[in-house]
C-alpha cells in the first residue's frame, strides 16, 4: 500500500474514521430555499463513495435568523427525515458525516454590504465594509442555546458530529480577534473574554449530545488583519481552548474577510501546503487533539508525506475534492495518475461568489451520479472521429469518445499536448493548469485514441483518415487591438507569442520597458505579465477598464494585485487605451485616457506587446464541410472563452458522439 497512513482509520470521540482523508467544508450553493435536495446529497454521496473518511458540510441555517436561501436549514423547511435521508447517503457508506456551524457576522465577500449583520461589537467588515449591529448578551445566549439545538437535531438525524467554523473572518472568529472584538462585558477584552462564545458553544453541544459525537473546530491560523489574530495569538486562543477541552480535532484556515481573503484557498501561485509547518507548531498548543492539515494539498504523496512527519494527523481537502470525488479510492488502489487533480485556479470559489452553483475547470461531472471514477459507457455504434486540435477542449473530447468505443484520431499542432493551456503553465504560477491535459492524455492513452503532435493537419490530412465527424478544437487567436496602425504588425507581436519566444530564452534579461495593452483580464494575461516583469527593467500595464483582472474572481484578483504591486517595477495605467500616433521608432508609447482623452508618454520603449479578444481558428470548417463532412467546433474553437468550458463543452461534445 504505496499509502498506508493516510488510509489509516483514527479513532474520534470514540468513532472510528476509515481513514485520514476529510473533505473540507465547502459551500456549493446547490442549495434552494434552504432546501436539502438531492444535488447537494448526491454531491456528498459521490465524495463517501470515492472513499473519503469524514465529509464537513457546507455551513447550515441554524438560528431563527439565518434566511439565506443557498444554505441547507437544520430546521424548516427540512424535516427530520430530509436530515437522515442525507446523513444515511454518506454514513452508508461508510464516511462520517459532520454539519458545519457558522455564522457569517458582518464578514460578506459577494458584491456590496451585508443587510443582515451582528457582530461583537460594531465595526466594519474589512472587505466589505459592511457595518454591523453589536450583539447583545442575550443574543449571544439565544444563538448559543440554538446551536446547542442544532447540535442535538444533527445526531438525531444520523450525523456524526459538527464543526465550528470560527475561522475564514465569520462570526466565532470575530468573537476571537482582539481587532473585531472590543465589548467590554464577558464575551471580549482578555482572551478569557474573547474566546467564551466558543467555549460555551462548545459546552452546549457536549451537553446536548452523546459522548461519540465529534466535535471539531475550524480556527484562524493568521488572518492577516493587523492587531487581529497572528501565529502566537493562534496559539494562545489554542491553549485556552483546549484547557477548557471538548472538541475532538483542530484545523486552520488563513485569510479573513480583507485584502488576506485570498490566502485561505491559496491559488497555484502559492508553494504547495503552505500552511502546514506554522498549523503544527500553533497545534501543539492542544496535546493529544488531532491536527488536520488543510490548504493547497493536492497529491496523495503530499498528504502522506504530512502524516509520516508527524505534522498532522489527519488531511483536509477542499478543493481537490471537488475535482476528483474519488481521490481516496484511486490512492488506495495506486491509480494516483489516474486523480484528476485540482488546478487551483479558484473557479469553484469564483463560481459561487457570483451566487451559482458550484463548478470546476477540472471537473465536467461535478455532481453528475456517475461522477465517482467515471469512465463513460460504450456508444450504439462506433464511429471514426478526427479531433483537430490537442487542448482541453480536444483532448476532453477526444477521451471522452474513444472511451465510449469510437475510433479516435487527434491532430494538435504543437509538439505537446494542451494548447494554450500548456503556455500558461510554463508562465510564473501557471504550473497546475497542466493538470487538466495531463489527465486528458493519460485518459486518451488509456482509451486507445491515437495522438499526432507537432503536426498541423489541413483538410486533405482530415480527408484521408475518412471520419464520420470532424471535431474542430484549434482555439483562437488575438485579434489586432482595433485602432492600431496596420504597419505595426511587422514588429508588434501578441504577448502569447512573447511569451514563447521569452520562454525560449530563459536567461536573457532586457533594459528597457515593455507595454502591455490589456483588453483580456483573465489570469493568463498576468502570469504573462509576471514574465516580462521579471525579464525587462521595467513593465507598464496599460488598460481601458477601471482596474485590472476584472474577470477573475475576487481572491484571485487579490493575488494578482499582491504580486503585480509587491513587483518595483511594475507600474498600472488605467482607463488609458494605446494612442494610434505612438512613436514606437522614438522609443515612446502615448496612452490617451478613455475618459478624458488626456494623453501619458511611456519613454524607452523596448517592447510594445497586448492581450486582447480572440477570433476561433475555425479556417477548416468550410472546406471540411464543403466536402460533405460533419464539422463540431468546440471550446475557444466554437466560442473564445474560458478553460471551464472548454472541458466542459469538449466533455460533453465526447459524450454526445
Ligand atoms: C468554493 C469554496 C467554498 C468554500 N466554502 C467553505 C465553507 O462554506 N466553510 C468553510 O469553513 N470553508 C469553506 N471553504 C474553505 C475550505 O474549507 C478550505 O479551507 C480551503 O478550500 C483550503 O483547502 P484546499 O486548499 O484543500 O481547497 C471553501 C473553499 C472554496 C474554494
Amino acid at each position: 500500500m504505496e499509502y498506508p497512513l493516510l488510509l489509516e482509520p483514527i479513532t474520534l470521540a470514540g468513532r472510528t474514521v476509515r481513514n485520514r482523508v476529510v473533505h473540507a467544508s465547502m459551500s456549493t450553493r446547490y442549495t434552494q430555499n434552504q432546501e436539502i435536495n438531492a444535488r447537494l446529497v448526491r454531491y456528498h454521496a459521490n465524495r463517501a463513495a470515492g472513499g473519503v473518511g469524514m465529509i464537513v458540510t457546507e455551513p447550515l441555517n441554524v438560528l431563527p435568523w439565518h434566511d439565506r436561501s443557498h444554505r441547507p436549514a437544520l430546521f424548516e423547511p427540512n424535516g427530520l427525515d430530509a436530515l437522515a435521508r442525507w446523513a444515511d447517503a454518506v454514513e452508508s457508506r461508510g464516511c462520517r458525516l459532520l454539519g458545519q456551524f457558522q455564522d457569517s457576522g458582518r464578514g460578506h465577500r459577494e458584491a456590496g454590504r451585508s443587510q443582515q449583520a451582528w457582530a461583537p461589537s460594531a465595526l466594519p467588515d474589512d472587505l466589505s465594509w459592511t457595518m454591523p449591529r453589536e450583539m447583545p448578551r442575550h443574543r449571544i445566549h439565544e444563538a448559543i442555546e440554538h446551536f446547542g439545538k442544532g447540535a442535538r437535531r444533527l445526531e438525531e438525524a444520523g450525523f456524526s458530529g459538527v464543526e465550528l467554523s470560527a475561522g475564514h473572518g465569520h462570526l466565532f472568529h470575530q468573537f476571537l480577534s482582539p481587532a473585531a472584538n472590543i465589548r467590554d462585558d464577558e464575551y471580549g477584552g482578555d482572551l478569557e473574554g474573547r474566546t467564551r462564545f466558543v467555549r460555551e458553544l462548545i459546552q452546549i453541544i457536549t451537553s446536548n449530545c452523546k459522548k461519540d459525537f465529534i466535535i471539531g473546530l475550524k480556527l484562524p491560523g493568521a488572518d492577516g488583519i493587523p492587531a487581529g489574530i497572528d501565529h502566537p495569538e493562534s496559539a494562545r486562543i489554542t491553549a485556552r481552548l483546549a484547557e477548557a477541552g471538548g472538541f475532538h480535532y483542530l484545523v486552520y484556515c488563513d485569510g479573513s474577510h480583507s485584502n488576506t481573503l485570498e490566502t485561505h484557498i491559496p491559488d497555484m501561485n502559492y508553494p504547495r501546503a503552505p500552511y502546514v509547518d506554522g498549523h503544527t507548531e500553533i497545534a501543539a498548543n492542544a496535546p493529544g487533539v488531532p491536527l488536520m492539515a488543510l490548504g493547497l494539498i493536492t497529491d496523495p504523496a503530499e498528504a502522506e508525506g504530512i502524516l509520516s512527519a508527524g505534522k498532522a494527523q489527519m488531511v483536509a481537502l477542499g478543493r481537490p475534492l471537488v475535482t476528483d470525488a474519488a481521490w481516496v479510492k484511486k490512492s488506495a488502489e495506486g491509480r494516483q495518475s489516474e486523480i484528476r487533480y485540482c488546478v487551483s485556479c479558484n473557479t469553484c470559489w469564483a463560481t459561487i461568489v457570483e451566487r451559482k452553483p458550484i463548478l470546476c475547470d477540472n471537473n465536467p461531472r461535478l455532481s453528475q451520479p456517475d461522477e465517482v471514477d467515471y469512465w463513460p459507457g460504450p456508444a450504439s455504434s462506433r464511429r471514426r472521429v478526427v479531433v483537430v486540435g490537442a487542448g482541453p477542449a480536444g483532448l476532453e473530447a477526444a477521451w471522452v469518445a474513444a472511451a465510449r468505443g469510437h475510433e479516435v484520431t487527434v491532430f494538435g499542432s504543437s509538439e505537446r499536448p494542451g494548447g494554450k493551456a500548456f503556455l500558461h503553465a510554463q508562465l510564473p504560477g501557471g504550473e497546475n493548469v497542466s493538470s487538466v491535459y495531463d489527465y486528458q492524455e493519460m485518459a486518451a492513452a488509456k482509451a486507445g485514441a491515437t495522438v499526432h503532435l507537432g503536426f498541423r493537419a489541413a483538410v486533405d490530412d482530415v480527408r484521408q483518415c475518412e471520419p464520420d465527424v470532424v471535431v474542430l478544437a484549434c482555439g483562437a487567436s488575438m485579434l489586432w487591438p482595433s485602432g492600431w496602425p496596420g504597419e505595426w504588425r511587422d514588429f508588434v507581436f501578441d504577448v502569447r507569442d512573447v511569451s514563447r519566444e521569452m520562454l525560449e530564452r530563459p536567461e536573457e534579461t532586457i533594459d528597457g520597458t515593455a507595454v502591455l495593452w490589456d483588453q483580456d483580464h483573465t489570469l493568463a494575461t498576468y502570469a504573462a505579465a509576471e514574465l516580462l516583469a521579471q525579464r525587462f527593467s521595467r513593465l507598464v500595464i496599460v488598460t481601458p477598464r477601471e482596474r485590472l483582472a476584472s474577470d477573475v474572481g475576487l481572491v484571485t484578483r487579490q493575488g494578482i494585485y499582491r504580486r503585480l504591486y509587491g513587483m518595483p517595477n511594475v507600474e498600472i495605467i488605467l482607463l488609458s487605451d494605446i494612442h494610434a500616433r505612438s512613436a514606437l521608432d522614438e522609443g515612446r508609447v502615448t496612452c490617451r485616457n478613455v475618459l478624458n482623452g488626456s494623453l501619458t508618454d511611456i519613454n524607452d520603449l523596448a517592447l510594445l506587446t497586448w492581450s486582447g479578444s480572440r477570433a476561433p481558428n475555425d479556417e477548416l470548417a468550410a472546406p471540411l464541410r464543403a466536402e460533405g463532412l460533419e464539422v463540431l467546433c468546440v471550446g475557444d474553437c466554437d466560442m473564445p472563452r474560458t478553460l471551464l468550458a472548454a472541458t466542459s463543452e469538449g466533455h460533453a461534445l465526447g459524450r454526445s458522439l
